[in-house]
């Protein structure tokens, strides 16, 4: 489908350094929308970004029916502005629809349309550390109460430029505590904990603000079932350094196919590190932990990258610490490989670099 592009000039982009963007609170001028009415997408646009009107009865405010992707674009040394892996997002975008009713987009819309607008507002890519996050998401707007799938959609894609995720950390993979949630699961097989509803992330977020109160930047979700396996954390996967291979639980219904951690995993093995994709039990974690077996762990995501697990707290108020320092050794060489491809500094063996803005034309 083809995008119109009406964009409007703007001034030039306020000074964008990493060290002073508030992630997510910040955007560029412009985004894409596209209607989905009468069975079919339509009136595929970029734009100056605008409120939405629509009617209080529309389905996404009552039932939830909304999912969403996260990727980003960075620039390189020469200027240029890549996407990392976008085709994963397009797909896992509609492995989401499909499981929450909602129309496919193609993939190749998709895209066209994040690549038309990180052109539109590259200007507004902040430099390394920094990047450009791109957020497509995906809503039923049909004005109705009852419990049915809308036959009206909007899908849009904004853009943000974005700093470091956890900002009071220093740059590198950092680390962070965080709170084991042993009463409150987000996930439980057959529901949507393999997709990005986000529903998925509204049932978080009153542990998360009590995380957020005892200290921890995150949290850890473990399963529904009475072993109380360890899945992931609210926004990001979780990966173990045991005995020297890295351990992270296998996916399933539960768990969300991050970009960041298959990449991780592929980059684990060309180091030769042995991967191994199994779940420990709660008790079995903390026990490799105390005994020093586990010397690492680390949290991975498109928004905070590699971020290195310092502690966990439980909800007894204990605090178990992790290795001799976070972030370790393993945590660091894999975040400055997985960097080093995103920024083009390292070669990108995998062919997981997309250019979307030459060097020639990204000049401030
Ligand atoms: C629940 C959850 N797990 C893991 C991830 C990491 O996925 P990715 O590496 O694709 O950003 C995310 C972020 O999208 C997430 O929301």
């Amino acid at each position: 489908m083809k995008i119109d592009i009406k964009t409007v000039p703007q001034a030039a982009p306020p000074s964008l350094d990493p060290k002073n963007i508030a992630f997510g609170k910040m955007f560029t001028p412009h985004f894409f929308c596209c209607e989905y009415r009468g069975g079919q997408w339509q009136n595929a646009r970029i734009e100056p970004v605008h409120n939405f009107s629509l009617h209080p009865a529309a389905l996404v405010f009552h039932y939830a029916q909304a999912i969403f992707e996260g990727l980003k674009a960075y620039e390189h040394a020469d200027g240029s502005i890549a996407l990392f892996r976008p085709e994963m997002n397009a797909r896992r975008f509609n492995a989401s629809a499909a499981r929450m009713s909602m129309p496919h987009v193609d993939e190749q819309l998709f895209l066209d349309a994040v690549n038309e607008l990180v052109k539109a507002d590259h200007a507004y890519t902040p430099p390394f550390p920094g990047s450009l996050y791109v957020r497509p998401t995906l809503i039923g707007t049909e004005p109705c109460i009852g419990v049915k799938s809308s036959s009206e959609f909007i899908f849009f894609i904004l853009t943000l430029p974005a700093g470091s995720y956890f900002p009071e950390l220093p740059s590198g993979a950092g680390a962070v505590d965080v709170l084991i949630s042993e009463s409150v699961v987000r996930a439980a097989p057959g529901g949507t904990g393999h997709v990005k509803a986000a529903a998925n992330y509204a049932v978080t977020l009153q542990v998360i603000t009590q995380a957020k109160e005892v200290g921890c930047a995150q949290v850890l979700f473990l399963d529904s079932s009475s072993d109380r396996r360890v899945e992931e954390m609210g926004g990001m996967n979780i990966l173990f350094v045991d005995n020297g291979d890295l351990v992270t639980p296998a996916l399933g219904g539960t768990i969300l196919n991050g970009v960041t951690r298959d990449s991780i995993l592929t980059l684990a093995r060309d180091m030769g590190l042995k991967v191994r994709e199994e779940a420990y039990g709660f008790d079995d974690m903390l026990a490799r932990i105390r005994s020093g077996q586990i010397s690492e762990v680390m949290a991975c995501g498109t928004a905070a990258v590699i971020t290195g697990i310092r502690g966990f707290k439980l909800e007894s108020g204990d605090r178990i610490p992790v290795g001799d320092a976070a972030p370790g050794p393993v945590t660091n060489q894999l975040f400055e490989q997985l960097q080093g491809i995103q920024y083009g500094r390292i070669p990108d063996r995998h062919g997981w670099v997309t250019q979307v803005v030459p060097a020639r034309a990204a000049v401030r």
